[in-house]
């Protein structure tokens, strides 16, 4: 979590920081600040909060430079604070420090310095950094990120500036994600595209351990033995609109509408011209007894929807696992497995554990991932990529949506390998998955009746999701969408379940969203809403098969027909509008909603 910047050039460092910073709050937005290489030493502005709080501070008190480093935090150690933000400087003022990580080993190294007589003025492990970088600097700059790296255990990106060294801005990473920006007006460093998109979509992405020196007209990068490596400059195709509102009030909402294009362009990239041709075929499936899914937050529920598909039209057996409880597990998996990692970001740190192990036990290991060159992406030994831009709004919608027509796509593809549908229904799935982008289209135009309908439950304090199947699935997402924006308390059920336990919750005028896509569970999902209607509920049905009437206890929201494998892509379209809209009419932060982050880099 935490985004960091950094600028070397031309042009005044501070503008170009802040907008960047903008860009990367999604990582997290407890605390933001900027140093430049002002005229008299660093110039150092920290606040706490958002950084509209940093943006204030900064319009009363000016500072500039051509040289800078920025961050926006996501607290790990320490609370959010003035002084707990970044940058940090050490103790002599000659060093400055971003960092987006953890470091493990903070406490030895601090109480090692402190013994040397180094004051310490925050409860950050990122301190450490600084102060080290001093203790150890003797006058070469590259030579000292060099030691502070060997002393440092954990995960860092880092962008760090020495006051003797006017012109330089040193960059490495570890285990969490940085990039390298070549523009006319100079070099950046940051922690994801859109921060310089602006300005370049000439990146260099850095690998684990490499280091980079920025000047204002070039970059020069080094192994850590500090000799010379050549890297490939990659051209971004995201278009600086991509990562704008374009007139929308919030991301989310802007993420939303973009689907149909989205579920367009990523089923062309693994359809051609109907034909499913896709990265199954470099893969013999046919040594697979089982297909481990893992992943966390919405992509584990994607994984979830996945599980049914493949089990369906592959008759493979597949589990899905949370990364986080996977890469402990000891799990049972072999060369014989197929473990498919499901990430927009490609830095969840567990997601990224999760494959390390999955390799080191033999397993094939696929990728489903959103941004170009990430770590998951890079060392997963196939990458299937989503097709859907930046994404910004801190809870998923575009992206999820992609996971899934991906993994469409290869549950389709599959299944033909192992010849458990013929080409006639590969034939007819494919055009099905097809036709979905214009289904969701079509869905999207209902808009206004759901921004209607959301705008009367914002008084719930539980909302319930229940769905059986495939519909199942998806209810996890509804339920994990509404959380995390509206504050709403909420659970999902397979519909069967409630009478184990959470049909005691129901109460007058409890909400419970039931999904009704699966045709021949239709039966059984309206008996579970009469259950909760009769003991006082209120239900609101979103699905393609419902058979009732609305009235004062019961609203419908009705889906185009779909085949029902793929109608969790056109369901999560009315849940995402409906936190969207709940969220909105509550005057939250929908973007940014308090304590969670978009991309979890530390566990
Ligand atoms: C965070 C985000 C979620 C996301 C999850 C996994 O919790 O808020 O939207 O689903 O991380 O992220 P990933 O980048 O691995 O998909």
């Amino acid at each position: 979590m935490c985004g960091i910047i950094g600028y070397v050039g031309t042009q005044d460092a501070v503008p170009i920081i802040m907008d960047g910073l903008k860009k990367l709050e999604y990582r997290g937005y407890d605390s933001a600040g900027i140093a430049v290489f002002g005229r008299h030493g660093f110039d150092v502005v920290k606040r706490k909060g958002r950084l509209t709080a940093l943006e204030e501070r900064l319009a009363g008190e000016p500072i500039d430079g051509h040289m800078g480093i920025g961050h926006t935090r996501w607290a790990t150690h320490g609370e959010p604070s003035d002084v707990n933000s970044h940058p940090h400087v050490g103790s002599g003022n000659r060093v400055a420090v971003v960092h987006n990580g953890i470091i493990e080993n903070y406490k030895q190294l601090k109480e090692r310095l402190e013994r040397k007589g180094v004051t310490f003025v925050s409860q950050t492990d990122s301190e450490v950094i600084a102060q080290l970088a001093e203790y150890y600097y003797t006058g070469d700059l590259l030579d000292t990120v060099i030691k502070v790296a060997n002393a440092l255990e954990g995960s860092y990106a880092l962008g760090i500036m020495c006051l003797d060294e006017p012109d330089t801005l040193i960059a490495i990473k570890k285990d969490s994600p940085l990039i390298i920006g070549v523009a006319g007006n100079g070099l950046f460093l940051a922690s994801d595209v859109p921060a310089v998109l602006k300005h370049t979509n000439k990146i260099y992405y850095l690998n684990d351990r490499e280091i980079a020196v920025l000047t204002k007209d070039q970059v020069e990068f080094f192994n850590p033995d500090k000799e010379p490596i050549q890297k490939p400059q990659e051209t971004v195709t995201w278009s600086v609109d991509s990562a704008e509102k374009g007139g929308y009030p919030h991301f989310m909402l802007k993420e939303i509408m973009e689907q149909p294009g989205v579920l367009r362009e990523t089923i062309q990239s693994v359809i051609h011209n109907g034909d499913n041709k896709n990265i199954i075929d470099n893969i013999d499936v046919t040594r697979f007894s089982k297909i481990v899914i893992t992943a966390c937050g919405s992509a584990y529920n994607a994984g979830v929807v996945a599980r049914y598909v493949f089990e369906k039209l592959c008759r493979i057996p597949v589990e899905v696992e949370l990364a986080s409880e996977f890469r402990y597990k000891d799990a049972i998996i072999d060369e014989k497995t197929l473990v498919i990692l499901i990430s927009q970001s490609g830095e969840t740190a567990d997601t990224i554990a999760a494959m390390r192990e999955a390799k080191s036990k033999g397993a094939v290991t696929l990728s489903i991932v959103n941004v170009v060159g990430s770590t998951i992406a890079k060392e997963a030994q196939h990458t299937v990529y989503t097709l859907s831009g930046p994404e910004i709004a801190v809870a998923t919608t575009k992206a999820f949506s992609a996971q899934l027509v991906v993994l469409y796509a290869l549950a389709i593809r599959f299944a033909a390998k192992l010849k458990k549908i013929t080409p006639q229904t590969e034939t007819e799935l494919v055009s099905a998955l097809v036709s979905l982008p214009d289904k969701a289209a079509e869905l999207l135009i209902q808009i206004n009746y759901i921004q209607k309908y959301a705008s009367e439950c914002v008084g719930y304090k539980s909302i319930f999701f229940i769905g059986r199947n495939i519909d199942y699935a998806i209810a996890l997402e509804g339920s994990l969408k509404l959380k995390e924006i509206s504050y709403i308390h909420s659970e999902a059920y397979a519909g069967g379940e409630l009478k184990h336990g959470t049909i005691a919750l129901i109460e007058e005028n409890t909400l419970v969203v039931a999904i009704a896509c699966c045709k021949s569970l239709y039966g059984k999902i309206q008996s579970n809403a009469e259950q909760v209607i009769s003991r006082g509920a209120k239900v609101l049905f979103v699905g393609n098969c419902i058979d009732a009437a609305p009235g004062d206890k019961l609203s419908l929201i009705t889906l185009p027909q779909i085949n029902e494998l793929f109608s969790p892509s056109l369901s999560v379209i009315v849940l995402q509008l409906f936190s969207y809209y709940v969220a909105a009419n509550k005057g939250l932060d929908i973007d940014k909603p308090r304590n969670l982050a978009k991309s979890v880099t530390v566990e």
